[in-house]
């Protein structure tokens, strides 16, 4: 470690993490006049550079509105009232629009996280990138600091408050002494091999395709980009899988009538993720908190990731604001029940999506009958297409 400091910031807020949730929490933090500074590992262009999935909740669009970032996703994003569960050649629509009165909005966590940046450049804001080393000090006292390296040269920032913003691989959930808190995980014996092709999507709303061969979605960005998921071995790797091997495992999944209309065509990005749902508890620790994947994973199933990050990004924002402007530390006191509360319902959701539409390893024949008994019964009962409906649009904050 070279010479300690040479150079020292002080801040309200430091914020590690330039993903999402802490874009979205140095934006929200702004508006109300509340400083904060940005550390992100990472060069700009990297964390644009991945792709993740697209589906706003109606929080997520409020809060991007509140920090004056919606404009685009208003003008680019699709706004859909509903979408499409199928089993074998069974599909049924399950309407938002009816069930909730509110749609949810299709725009890519690229595009939102790209305007987050150009808000946080226009109003100034410090972001530091390709940070290393980065230590936490002092969380649980009155003056916490975080200390990192920074083109060789060792920095610190002086802080009231530090939000652990740094996803799942990030230093701040480990600030949390072991003794202190509880890790709560399920891994699924499958993952999600995905695809991005230039081609128009196959049907204007999403469709989730539980089938023999196994889970697909069929999902979009715009008018001529689509994006495609289907279930795949741990064991598989992208490279196992060519660009027709893929559309024809797509076209086996989904209903004949869909299939038939696919249009197929190179993929321009091809990878698989692992499904896992993940939870730490607390969610703060002294004056450090964690927001969004740091302290949470979802299976991507319910499209939950952000719009839970986002949830966390509320609690604190408002626990802060409160803070600072009246005194009242009660926000900050209840951030982590607050936080957990509605996190652990989105956990519940998606572990329940992902458990209906998708085929297990293990699956017995009774299992089998457990899902298709589960999918005509939403299929057939209005109140069990609420239910789905109100956990899909997004639950209360
Ligand atoms: N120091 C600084 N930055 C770090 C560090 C570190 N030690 N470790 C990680 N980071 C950065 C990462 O490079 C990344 O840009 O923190 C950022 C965390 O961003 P995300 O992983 O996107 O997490 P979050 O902002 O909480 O967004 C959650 O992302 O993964 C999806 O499905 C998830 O949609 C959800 C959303
Ligand atoms: C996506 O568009 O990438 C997407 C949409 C819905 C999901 C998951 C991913 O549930």
């Amino acid at each position: 470690m070279g010479p300690v400091e040479e150079c020292c910031v002080k801040t309200q807020v430091a914020i590690i993490g330039g993903g999402p949730s802490g874009l979205l929490l140095a934006q929200l933090l702004q508006t109300r006049g509340i400083d904060s500074v940005v550390l992100e590992r990472k060069t700009k262009a990297h964390v644009l550079s991945r792709i993740r999935a697209g589906v706003l909740e109606r929080g997520l669009v409020g809060l991007l509105e509140e920090a004056g970032c919606a404009d685009r996703l208003h003008a680019e994003g699709f706004t859909h009232d509903g979408t499409l569960l199928s089993y074998g050649d069974e599909m049924f629509r399950v309407d938002f629009a009816a069930h909730t009165g509110t749609p949810v909005v299709v725009y890519g966590q690229t595009e939102v996280t790209r305007d987050l940046y150009a808000a946080r450049e226009a109003s100034g804001g410090p972001i530091a990138f390709e940070v290393e080393d980065v230590r936490i000090e002092g969380a649980d006292g009155p003056t916490p600091s975080v200390i990192y390296s920074q083109g060789g040269q060792m920095r610190r920032v002086d802080c009231d408050f530090i939000a652990g913003c740094d996803g799942f691989h990030g230093v701040s959930r480990q600030a949390i002494p072991l003794d202190q808190r509880q890790e709560y995980e399920k891994v699924y014996p499958f993952g999600w091999l995905g695809i991005l092709s230039e081609t128009p999507p196959v049907n204007d709303e999403l469709i989730y395709a539980n089938s023999e061969r196994g889970f697909a979605l069929c999902s979009m960005r715009n008018a001529n980009l689509s994006r495609y998921y289907i279930q795949c071995s741990l064991s598989d790797s992208p490279e196992d899988w060519t660009d027709e091997g893929f559309w024809e495992e797509l076209k086996r999944r989904i209903p004949a009538d869909q299939a038939a209309k696919l249009v197929t065509g190179p993929s321009i990005e091809k990878s698989i993720a692992p499904l896992r749902s993940f939870v730490c508890a607390p969610m703060r620790w002294g004056r450090l908190f964690l927001c969004g994947d740091a302290a949470h994973i979802v299976p991507p199933t319910g499209a939950k990731g952000l719009n839970t990050a986002a949830s966390d990004v509320h609690y604190l924002h408002r626990a802060l604001t409160r803070f600072y402007e009246t005194g009242e530390s009660d926000g900050i006191e209840s951030y982590s029940t607050d936080a957990l509360a509605r996190v652990w319902k989105t956990q519940r959701f998606s572990w329940w999506f992902s458990s209906l539409m998708h085929r297990y390893p293990d699956q017995s024949a009774f299992d089998l009958h457990m899902q298709v008994a589960e999918l005509e019964h939403l299929r057939s009962n209005q109140a069990a297409q609420k239910a789905m409906a109100e956990n899909y649009v997004g639950l209360p904050y």
